[in-house]
C-alpha cells in the first residue's frame, strides 16, 4: 500500500512532540512517526473497508464483491490522521510503549505479537537466542547425519523421544521459544514455553499460530516441522518439576529415558525491587511487574532455577538420536542475567546446583547478558 506523506510542517510539529520520549532524539523521533503514521494507514485501511463492507452489505448491494473494498484516499487518510493523533496522544501523554501500539515486534525471522502487559521482547534476547540457535544447530546437524547420504541437512522423520527436548521458563510472549523452533534444524526439536501468567500464555499460543501461518508455504521452515507447546505453570509451585517432567516433548509414555530435556533455557525477571522506581514509565507503568522484579536484589528465580534444571535434563550424556556426546560445546541451561553485577551470584547458584563448566556471554554492548552452563 502507497501511503500518503504527512505535509512537512506537520511532519515537524509531530516529531517535536516525540522528542521527549525518544530518548531527546530527532532522528529517534521522526523514525517512531514514520512507523506510527505507516501503522495508522495500514489500520485506517482496514478499519475503513470494513466499515463499508458492513454498509453495503447491510444495504443489500452485496452482489459485486469487487467494488465492495475501496475507501476513497481522501476518507482513507482522514481516517489514518485521526488515528495517528490519538497513536501520538498514547506514547506522549500515557507513555505507551510504541510496540504495545503497532502490536508487533519483529524477532529473528519472526514477528512477535505484542499486548500489555506481556513483556515486550529486548534486543539482548533476541541477540543470546540467534548465538544459542547457531551454536546448537552445528551439533543437532552433526548428530543427526545421516551416514548413508552425505546430505548433512536430513529431514528423516525423528521419533519423538529423540526429539531435542527444550523448556523455556518463563516465556512470556514465546518469543526465544519460538525462535529456537525457528532456527534449529527441521524435524530436530521440540520445545515446550511455560509462565505464570494466563495472559501471557494466550499470547505466547497467538504467536505460535500468528508466525506459523506468516511461515506458511515457506520451503523446510523449520517452525512447521519442529513441536512448540505453551502451558500455564508457576515455578515456584510443589509440583513445578513433576509437570515439566511430563510435559516434556521428547517423553514416549513407554519409555523412560526419553524423559526430561536437552536444554533449559530463561529469562526470568531480574530487576532489583529498589530500582522499579528509576525505570522508565514505558516500562513502569506497562509492564507486568511480575515479569520485572524479582525479591534478593532481582536474583529470587536462578537458584530455583538452576536447581530445577539439575532435576530435568537428562540424565547421562546422550544427545538426541541415542548418540553420546562429551557436551563441552553443547549448553544445558541458559539464563538471561541483567549485567556484570549479577555475574557471581548467579554462577554461584549455577555452579553450586551441579554445572561445572559456566560461561559468561557478553551481548553486542559489552554487558554480561548470559549464563551459560553444563554438568
Ligand atoms: C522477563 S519476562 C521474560 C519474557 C520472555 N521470555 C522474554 O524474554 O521476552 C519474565 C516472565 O516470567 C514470568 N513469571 C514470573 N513469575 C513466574 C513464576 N513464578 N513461574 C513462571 N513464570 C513466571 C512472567 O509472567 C514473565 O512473563
Amino acid at each position: 500500500m502507497i501511503q500518503p506523506r504527512l505535509a512537512s510542517h506537520l511532519r515537524q510539529r509531530l516529531t517535536q512532540l516525540l522528542v521527549p520520549v525518544c530518548n531527546d532524539s530527532e532522528s529517534h523521533a521522526a523514525q517512531e512517526l514514520k512507523w506510527l503514521w505507516k501503522h495508522a494507514n495500514e489500520e485506517a485501511s482496514k478499519s475503513k473497508t470494513k466499515a463499508m463492507s458492513t454498509k453495503r452489505v447491510k444495504d443489500g448491494d452485496n452482489d459485486n464483491p469487487s467494488t465492495l473494498c475501496k475507501p476513497s484516499k481522501s476518507q482513507r487518510s482522514d481516517v489514518a490522521l485521526a488515528l495517528l493523533e490519538d497513536y501520538i496522544q498514547q506514547r506522549v501523554l500515557h507513555r505507551k510503549p510504541l510496540q504495545y501500539i503497532l502490536g508487533t515486534q519483529p524477532f529473528l525471522n519472526l514477528e512477535i505479537l505484542t499486548r500489555p502487559p506481556t513483556l515486550i521482547p529486548r534486543w539482548e534476547t533476541e541477540e543470546w537466542t540467534q548465538y544459542l540457535a547457531s551454536r546448537l544447530s552445528s551439533s543437532l546437524l552433526l548428530l543427526r547425519h545421516d551416514p548413508g547420504t552425505t546430505s548433512t541437512t536430513t529431514t528423516t522423520k525423528v521419533n519423538k523421544g529423540d526429539r531435542y527436548s527444550i523448556a523455556d521458563l518463563c516465556t512470556g510472549s514465546g518469543c526465544i521459544a519460538l525462535g529456537l523452533a525457528s532456527m534449529l534444524p527441521p524435524n530436530s526439536t521440540g520445545v515446550l514455553g511455560v509462565d505464570l501468567d494466563k495472559r501471557a500464555v494466550q499470547l505466547a499460543r497467538d504467536n505460535l499460530d500468528f508466525n506459523r501461518n506468516l511461515l506458511d508455504g515457506q520451503e523446510d521452515q523449520p517452525l512447521q516441522s519442529n513441536t512448540v507447546r505453551f502451558e500455564q505453570l508457576d515455578l515456584f509451585s510443589e509440583s513445578a518439576k513433576e509437570t515439566l517432567m511430563h510435559w516434556s516433548p521428547s517423553r514416549v509414555p513407554s519409555d523412560p529415558h526419553s524423559q526430561g530435556y536437552n536444554l533449559i533455557v530463561s529469562n526470568p525477571p531480574y530487576i532489583d525491587p529498589e530500582e522499579l522506581a528509576t525505570l522508565e514509565p514505558e516500562v513502569r507503568q506497562w509492564e507486568d511487574p511480575k515479569a520485572l522484579i524479582a525479591d534478593d536484589r532481582g536474583l529470587a528465580f536462578y537458584p530455583h532455577i538452576a536447581k530445577m534444571a539439575a532435576s530435568v535434563l537428562k540424565t547421562g550424556r546422550t544427545r538426541p538420536n541415542g548418540v553420546v556426546v562429551d557436551q563441552t560445546d553443547v549448553p544445558e541451561l541458559v539464563l538471561e542475567i541483567g549485567g556484570d553485577h549479577q555475574v557471581e551470584d548467579v554462577s554461584r547458584y549455577v555452579r553450586e546446583a551441579g554445572f561445572a563448566r559456566i560461561e559468561v556471554w557478553r551481548d553486542l554492548a559489552v554487558r554480561a547478558r548470559c549464563i551459560i552452563a553444563s554438568r
